[in-house]
């Protein structure tokens, strides 16, 4: 279904995310039949180019991150786009973009450019007269460095426009897979009954990545994976997993749900936490050397254990762990059943218990172990075989055609749903709940763990788990 006509600026617009996602992300939903007629994309930076040379840069930038695609429709939809060269904290080129925004389509505003840049462009679009109390506005991650960062670029945006108005992004909500943990969960009649403390042993939730953080140092360095991946990433995991059913699967439900399961984090003790940093091995240099710092103490890996206080998950640890240069790029939860209270098949049976996994990428799917008898005449022996589901396999060519996360969230704004999207005061609370951990970290000279590149972590990460009696399951 095309969505209304709409005029997109992206600030930032020759950038390596929006060459990279953004755009290519919008020619797919134009080849899909998505974008109206009307729809129009203004890219805006700082580079005087012309929009003959924006247009040559985007073509290359779609034709090389943009999948397969017919170059007739690769051509009309370059014709969409348009270009201006702005000056984000002086005067320049801002009502030349003015006059090429119309009037009766809806107006959004990326933010595709670092967070220091907000309050100017949002004073600006205003200042100008290009926003107005319906027009939207889009900001990428990272929304600040903690708390009182994250809290004074809230008070800059809100100075501008309405919380209704601000979509901040975290990509993993606009996985397909990530939505479909909803679906899983408040879809089903079989889950959700045993969701909770009394059934449930504990939860794992792995974000394994092969990627280095080469290119990225600078960034990177002064981020780490606390930052950059479980403050947004896996918090925002973590609560689609453990929040109470919203009543609607609309944005102020959802978002109240996953706020309260922010708020009953309990502050971690530093024994339950495990930063990593790989090494060199033969053929590549190691994380010191990718961040151009041979003294860093910036974690590329951190696995945790965590709590939750509140009446559904009282007792039920979940363990998280991300990491770069991990043996296989694997994002998983596992939600670990507890053992039947009592095995009628006496203690030669073993104990067994069922593993529901769900597999964000790659492979998509769905796993639930179940405990079977081994076939034979070997008397009642038990084994644990999988009920395995690939979306793939199950839902065939559809499955293909599922838009990735950019593309649906860039959507989502022009239909104007922030179900997707981080309220303000839930990217505060997940900072409230990280900075003790870092500022612990800083406070007490931490140095992560070294671990083997292509392993799955340093040592310590699988006594985490072993000390509990628990195992995490292998990074494949
Ligand atoms: C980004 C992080 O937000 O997410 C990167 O900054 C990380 O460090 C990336 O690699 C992972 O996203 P995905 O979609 O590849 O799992």
């Amino acid at each position: 279904i095309p969505v209304d006509p709409f005029d997109l600026v992206i600030f930032g617009g020759t950038g390596d995310l929006a060459r990279r996602k953004i755009l290519p992300g919008l020619f797919r939903r134009f080849n899909s039949g998505q974008m109206p007629e009307e729809a129009r994309i203004i890219g805006a930076a700082r580079s005087d180019m012309d929009r003959q040379a924006f247009q040559n840069m985007i073509r290359e930038a779609v034709a090389e991150f943009g999948g397969p695609h017919d170059p007739e429709a690769l051509d009309e939809f370059i014709g969409r786009l348009d270009y201006v060269a702005v000056d984000a904290m002086g005067d320049g080129g801002w009502e030349d973009l003015k006059s090429k925004l119309r009037e009766g389509v809806v107006r959004a505003f990326y933010f595709s450019v670092g967070p220091s840049l907000f309050g100017a462009l949002a004073e600006r679009l205003r200042g100008f007269g290009l926003a107005d109390d319906d027009s939207r506005v889009v900001v990428e991650k990272p929304f600040g460095h903690d708390l009182a960062s994250a809290r004074a670029l809230n008070v800059t945006l809100r100075e501008h426009f309405h919380e209704e108005q601000i979509y901040r992004i975290d990509h993993y909500l606009g996985k397909e897979t990530v939505q479909n943990l909803m679906a899983v969960r408040f879809g089903n009649m079989l889950f959700e009954p045993l969701w909770n403390a009394q059934y449930v042993d504990h939860i794992q939730i792995t974000v394994a990545e092969t990627v280095d953080v080469g290119g990225r140092g600078g960034y990177y360095d002064k981020s780490g994976a606390m930052r950059d991946m479980v403050q947004n990433h896996l918090m925002q995991l973590l609560c689609l997993i453990a929040m109470e059913p919203p009543a609607r699967f609309e944005p102020d439900s959802v978002r109240d749900e996953k706020l309260k399961v922010i708020r009953a984090l309990d502050p971690v003790d530093y024994h339950q936490i495990v930063r990593g940093q790989y090494e060199a091995d033969d053929s590549q240099p190691g994380y010191r050397a990718h961040v151009d710092n041979p003294r860093s103490t910036t974690e590329s890996f951190v696995a945790m254990k965590l709590s939750i206080s509140n009446w559904r998950w009282a007792g039920t640890p979940f363990y998280l762990r991300t990491g770069k240069k991990l043996r296989a790029r694997a994002s998983e939860i596992a939600v670990v059943f507890k053992d039947a209270p009592h095995s009628i098949f006496g203690p030669e049976a073993g104990t067994h218990r069922n593993v529901l996994t769900i597999r964000l990428q790659p492979n998509e799917g769905m796993t639930l172990g179940v405990t079977i008898k081994e076939p034979g005449p070997g008397g009642m022996r038990l084994i644990d075989v999988p009920l395995d589901m690939s979306f793939a396999d199950a839902l065939g060519p559809d499955a293909e055609d599922v838009p990735d996360a950019y593309e649906r969230l860039i959507m989502d704004v022009i239909r104007g749903n922030q179900t997707l999207f981080m309220r303000g005061d839930e990217v505060e609370a997940a900072w409230a709940w990280t900075d003790p951990i870092i500022e612990g970290w800083t406070a007490r000279g931490d140095v992560p763990k070294p671990y083997d590149a292509g392993s799955s972590g340093p040592e310590d990460a699988l006594m985490l788990m072993h000390k509990d009696g628990r195992k995490w399951r292998d990074i494949r």
